[in-house]
């Protein structure tokens, strides 16, 4: 009988490349992944840990488990990632889901193996979390979710302590892959048809890769690197720190054909008192001025952003601050985020939390004018031709094809699916808030 398993990932991009290399180390223990979540013999969760409600759609989920794992006692159910390296997470599995069989840290991924062999064959419960060292593990398999395109991590861990956040403490301390390694995955991948690659870390600009030479490699040196690898078309990376941010990295910017012209640059608060507060080590005025600086070295830059609404101690004029720079800097688009108290973060103790009623009216607010930028900005694509990389059509009409502007805009035209894989031209010929709308050129 064939062994399947089945994993649900519920965070960011790391995450999701977690799951990849999971989803590769279990195919090579002769598993094949399942369809249906109930129907597998090994069930995983890859947990995140960065809002309130990451961690409530776990829970949601074990609860729906429970009775799949009551019926089916020989299933393995394993729940992974970021949450599984906080200790009253852990505390509370075990009071309360006793019958989960495998607990393991995002510094523990490549022990899945071993952890699952000696499951099935003592039939034991096991923890696995903060065991292993912060050191890094090369040459793990991947099952990738896609042909084309391609996470790469550079980088683990964060160092920078944002006051809100929890990932310095379920991703350790930062660490930079080889320059080496991280050239030679990508080589492989681009034998293997992969045309984009994105570049992971929670901060890439400060990478800083040590070569077998001894010498050090920065982010926008590896960027020069890899641009010259023959066969790969576009780089991208995500996500990168706006204090970190060199002039040599806008410059390769205007100098690498290959990496495309859009920027993540997460701002957070437009109020320089609330970035002080969120310990982002930057002002208003030096991100206006970061982002004054790429327009200038690539006209056609597009610009995202994350931003953080009521964070303790925000009032209606910092507030305001942030509606302003969202205009002058006119974001592409922005992921816009509920201020989550986060247990074992130093702005769980700040006394001064906002009322959930002005978080939420607020935030209505500023989901109002990002999406009305958003919708400008897509307005101004109306008429240009694109390169396109086709990532796959739909699976009801075949010639329902969708793929990313290099300024990672989605458009959807009609084509033919053997074109999956390659870079079009397409015409815009529409646009909406999210998207946009295209015809091949010929
Ligand atoms: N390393 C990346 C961010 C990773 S988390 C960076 O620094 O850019 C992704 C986003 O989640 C953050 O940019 C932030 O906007 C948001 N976030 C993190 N912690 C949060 C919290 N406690 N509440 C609300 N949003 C949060
Ligand atoms: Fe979190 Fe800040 Fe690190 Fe990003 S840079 S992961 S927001 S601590
Ligand atoms: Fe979530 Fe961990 Fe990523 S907390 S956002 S899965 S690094």
């Amino acid at each position: 009988m064939e062994k399947t398993y089945y994993i649900t990932t519920l965070g960011c991009q790391m995450n999701e490349h977690d799951s990849e290399i999971m989803a590769g180390m279990l195919g090579e223990m002769g598993y094949t992944e399942s369809s249906v979540r109930n129907a597998a013999d090994v069930i995983l969760i890859n947990t995140c840990s960065v809002r309130d409600n990451a961690d409530k759609r776990f829970f949601g989920i074990l609860g729906q488990l429970k009775k799949i794992k009551m019926e089916n006692p020989h299933k393995v159910v394993g729940v992974c990632g970021c949450m599984m390296q906080q200790q009253h997470v852990i505390d509370s599995l075990k009071a309360k889901y006793p019958w989960v069989d495998l607990v393991f840290g995002t510094h523990n991924i490549h022990e899945l193996p071993e952890l699952l062999e000696k499951i099935l064959s003592e039939r034991e419960k096991l923890v696995a979390v903060w065991e292993g060292s912060e050191t890094i593990v090369e040459g793990l398999p991947a099952n990738r979710k896609y042909k084309h395109t391609a996470y790469v991590t550079i980088m683990y861990g964060c160092n920078n302590f944002c006051t809100y956040c929890i990932v310095p403490y379920t991703r350790g301390r930062e660490r930079s892959r080889k320059p080496e390694a991280i050239l030679e995955e990508v080589r492989n991948l681009v034998k293997d048809g992969v045309l984009e690659i994105t570049l992971l870390g929670q901060n890439v600009n400060s990478y800083q890769g040590i070569g077998s030479d001894g010498n050090m490699t920065d982010f926008s040196a590896l960027v020069r690197a890899l641009n010259d690898i023959e066969g790969l078309a576009r780089i991208r990376f995500m996500t990168s720190h706006p204090k970190d941010l060199s002039e040599e990295l806008i410059r390769a910017y205007a100098e690498c054909e290959k990496l495309c012209p859009h920027i993540h640059l997460p701002v957070q608060s437009g109020s320089s008192r609330i970035l002080e507060k969120m310990n982002r080590k930057y002002t208003r005025e030096e991100y206006l001025l970061l982002v004054e600086k790429l327009k200038k070295a690539v006209p056609d830059i597009a610009i995202t952003t994350d931003i953080i609404v009521g964070f303790p101690g925000e009032t209606e004029e910092d507030f305001a601050e942030t509606l302003s720079l969202v205009e002058e800097v006119g974001y592409d688009s922005a992921f816009t985020f509920l201020y989550s108290i986060r247990k074992g973060t130093p702005a769980e103790k700040y006394e001064d939390q906002i009322p959930e009623d002005i978080k939420h009216e607020r935030f209505d607010r500023l989901v109002e004018l990002v999406n009305c930028i958003s919708a400008e900005k897509n307005q101004k694509e109306t008429g240009k031709v694109r390169e396109v990389l086709v990532e796959g059509g739909s699976k009801t009409n075949k010639n329902a094809l969708s793929g990313r502007t290099g300024g990672h805009k989605l458009v959807n035209f009609t084509g033919d699916s053997s074109l999956i894989g390659h870079i079009v031209d397409v015409r815009i010929t529409e646009s909406n808030t999210f998207s946009l709308i295209g015809e091949i050129e010929e």
